[in-house]
């Protein structure tokens, strides 16, 4: 029996382990998996929905550690996955992404000897400047088993100097769950409660604090933003980072003075698929939503300076755009005007990443 310990802690966490837990339900004459949540995430919004919608067990644990600074919160969960790597013996911590969770948990495994697999290993946007990027390269240095998404997180690995029997190219996990609920998102009322026609309306996250913590910024984004819904309608499900941001700079009204802009809170899994599935462009900030669009080939734009998932702009539908007004608005146009021609979907976005994920991990054993 191989002892298993999955975690998750944010958003983008969820949707990646869904069918990796499936999966090993699957094999449970032989697999014994444990879900710790680390509470990183923890509203109704920005968590539990998530479980219903992927109809995901309920964790077994949750460590609660919810909102900190990053050291505090970093160090909350080590504090309590220790004592829970101390109480249930495992052979293997699976962690996925790149939150502080993520690597707080892997600093814990391996300081205590048990083995890591880390899912979406190997990506790299080359800007330390983000949190994100830290904890890729402290996770990957760390972790015994890299589970790649795309070739080029290999080649990343191998540059860094990992060897390579510890790397599988293993595809997107994210996609098995995008194609696994395309269907079903259809029943999702979320057009019809705001009143959108298919194709004929935009959509639009941002949450990086490197666009929404600094005033000028964020007024700039949403100069973008304002010349794009004279357009179009965008629908703009807000973050709660971004929203605090909102209230704190006192930019409420800015928001509210468009028209066209379609402010929500934060929606769950299924409303969101049925949103962009169905938009005519998404503007973003967030590293999955470019890799959904990619698999969908809705145009998208990402409103950061680089990107850690280059194949979704080399093979996909994205284009960076930076988050300067003027070059957003040039871009959106131009998406509007011009919508790229047919793209391909990358190797092993195939809906079947989860079954290859856990054939990895049993094949590396005790
Ligand atoms: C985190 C991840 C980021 C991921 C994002 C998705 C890190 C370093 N960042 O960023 O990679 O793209 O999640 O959302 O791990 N808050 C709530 N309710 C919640 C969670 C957060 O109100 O359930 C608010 C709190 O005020 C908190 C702020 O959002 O301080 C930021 O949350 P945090 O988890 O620190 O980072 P995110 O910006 O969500």
């Amino acid at each position: 029996m191989l002892k298993i310990i999955n975690v998750v802690g944010a958003r983008p966490n969820f949707m990646k382990m869904a069918p990796v837990m499936e999966e090993m339900r699957l094999r449970a004459d032989h697999l014994q998996p444990l879900l710790v949540h680390t509470g990183q995430h923890y509203d109704e919004a920005m968590s539990d929905s998530f479980f219903e919608d992927l109809q995901m067990p309920r964790p077994d644990i949750n460590l609660e550690v919810g909102s900190a600074s990053h050291a505090e919160q970093t160090a909350r969960v080590m504090m309590a996955f220790e004592k829970v790597l101390k109480e249930h013996q495992a052979d293997w911590v699976i962690v996925v992404g790149d939150v502080n969770s993520t690597m707080a948990a892997t600093l814990v495994a391996a300081k205590m000897l048990v083995k890591v697999a880390h899912i979406e290993a190997g990506l790299r946007s080359f800007d330390r400047s983000m949190p994100e990027e830290v904890n890729r390269l402290v996770t990957d240095a760390l972790a015994d088993l890299l589970l790649t998404p795309s070739p080029d997180a290999n080649e990343n690995l191998l540059r860094e100097g990992v060897a390579q029997e510890k790397i599988r190219f293993v595809g997107n996990v994210m996609i098995d769950t995008l194609y696994r609920h395309l269907e079903h998102a259809k029943s999702s009322q979320i057009l019809e409660r705001l009143h959108l026609n298919k194709n004929h309306y935009c959509a639009m996250t941002l949450h990086r604090p490197s666009n929404v913590d600094d005033r000028a910024t964020l007024t700039g984004i949403l100069d973008a933003l304002n010349a794009v819904q004279e357009r179009l309608p965008v629908v703009f499900p807000i973050h709660p980072r971004t929203r605090a941001r909102l209230d704190e700079f006192g930019l409420q009204s800015v928001v509210e003075k468009q028209r066209n802009l379609i402010v929500t809170e934060p929606l769950g899994y299924l409303d969101f698929l049925q949103l962009y599935s169905n938009s005519r462009l998404v503007l973003t900030d967030s590293g999955g939503i470019q890799e959904e669009t990619t698999a969908l080939g809705i145009p998208c734009l990402t409103l950061r300076q680089n990107t850690e998932r280059p194949i979704t702009v080399t093979q996909g539908s994205n284009r960076i755009v930076g988050n300067d007004p003027e070059v957003i608005k040039r871009e959106a146009w131009n998406a509007l005007d011009n919508p790229p021609a047919a793209m391909r979907v990358p190797d092993l976005w195939d809906g079947q990443a989860a079954r290859r994920i856990v054939d990895a991990i049993e094949e590396a054993g005790q």
